[in-house]
């Protein structure tokens, strides 16, 4: 059969970490490879028990079809931990739930993008957001990432040479760098796209999971209207729930809602309901406390392994929070030839060129630290170390 796709889809690749997570699914494997939360931490008996109480008290509505917004109490507790958090001020009117944040970034392509359309990215910048926009045929200029956060002159010169529909970020413990924007970078960049008239996309799945440093003012707190705010429970609850949120101001947000009509009608309600009955029965403050204690201690041992096995002329970044590094080889090393002998040693990473849009072989790569413990992660590290080494 000659199937005869649409321009849409046909230029977009595969996600390369998920064909790696399929070589990684060999259990002998380290992998440093995938973005999962540490499954240790799924509260599975608790879970448990507030889906046994939604079906119990209110089974047959909860298995109904619902409204597109999301079940208005998970809407209020959502806005309720950003006043608590964050100190930013949000309607529950103004918080859409989604399948997952993934789907944010769909709808936001979908109500924002037409073919050839400026998007504004960090560099590296995270897979999803750029495969979910070059669905929909945008034009990509990556500005680099810097200890800081945007490398502020180039993002100037950028916004100076053209019009953007949109700049994508991830403030803080960035997917793949772990990099978090200083609160100086963040005054900056916000005083740049505000001049520029450019919508924001801020992405938050990491924010709650610090380990190390203070909190940074939003981008949302900044611009509340110029700004599009993005939060998921995948990675402080269970990514299997695919609840996600975005906050947008009442015209974006009548626009998404007609854009997730047409796609999915609403967010699986029944899950809506066990994860809000999870939230208001248990601490979730303890929880993420757990999280993140083991998650810094993970991040402080494989910094320490690259210390003791690596050569001194790589760089790594030194993330306050998240669940990822990034690394940086000599100059001129490929982390593609670095990753296939890697294979051989059965330990994995993700090499940096899916990261960029419009870079081939580099010699960056993507460390995830979450999901090992520290004996594995001591083991990983001295294999890819070797690797490095071998000629
Ligand atoms: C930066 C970033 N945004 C969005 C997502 C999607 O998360 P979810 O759809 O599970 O909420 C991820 C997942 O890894 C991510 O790293």
């Amino acid at each position: 059969m000659n199937y005869n796709f649409s321009d849409r889809i046909s230029g977009v690749p595969r996600s390369f970490i998920r064909e790696i997570l399929k070589v990684a699914a060999d259990p002998s494997f380290i992998s440093f490879a995938g973005g999962l939360p540490n499954k240790d931490f799924f509260p599975l008996k608790e879970i448990e028990e507030a889906a046994a109480k939604v079906l119990k008290n209110d089974g047959k509505t909860a298995l109904q079809y619902s409204i597109t917004e999301g079940y208005l109490p998970l809407r209020k507790y959502i806005a309720n931990r950003y006043k608590i958090k964050k100190g930013i001020s949000v309607s529950p009117e103004h918080i859409l739930i989604t399948s997952g944040s993934q789907q944010g970034l769909d709808l936001m392509g979908k109500i924002f993008i037409n073919e050839g359309d400026n998007v504004l990215l960090e560099e590296p910048g995270y897979l999803g957001a750029i495969q979910a926009f070059s669905i929909f045929k945008a034009k990509f200029i990556a500005v680099p990432l810097v200890e800081e956060g945007m490398d502020i002159e180039l993002m100037r010169n950028a916004l100076l040479k053209a019009r953007f529909k949109l700049f994508y970020a991830v403030p803080n413990f960035q997917n793949p760098s772990g990099i978090s924007y200083s609160e100086e970078n963040r005054h900056e960049v916000a005083r740049l796209i505000s001049n520029a008239g450019t919508v924001m996309i801020e992405d938050d799945p990491y924010g709650e999971l610090r380990f190390l440093g203070t909190e940074k003012t939003s981008f949302k707190k900044m611009l509340p209207n110029q700004v599009i705010m993005l939060g998921t429970f995948s990675k402080i609850v269970a990514p299997a729930f695919r609840i996600g949120w975005i906050v947008a101001p009442d015209e974006v947000f009548e626009k998404l809602v007609i854009a997730k009509q047409a796609a999915d009608l609403h967010t699986n309600y029944i899950g809506q309901r066990i994860i809000y009955q999870y939230l208001i029965d248990n601490d979730i403050d303890a929880h993420i406390s757990k999280i993140t204690e083991a998650y810094g201690k993970q991040r402080e041992t494989m910094v320490k392994a690259i210390g003791t096995y690596f050569p001194d002329d790589i760089n790594i970044t030194l993330p306050e929070g998240g669940m990822f590094l990034w690394m940086t080889l000599p100059q001129g090393v490929s982390s593609i030839t670095l990753f296939n002998k890697c294979i051989e040693k059965k330990v994995a990473f993700v090499p940096g060129s899916p990261f960029y849009t419009n870079k081939g072989d580099v010699n960056t790569l993507r460390l995830n630290f979450s999901c090992s413990d520290e004996k594995t992660i001591e083991e990983g590290i001295k294999r890819i170390a070797e690797a490095l080494k071998s000629k």
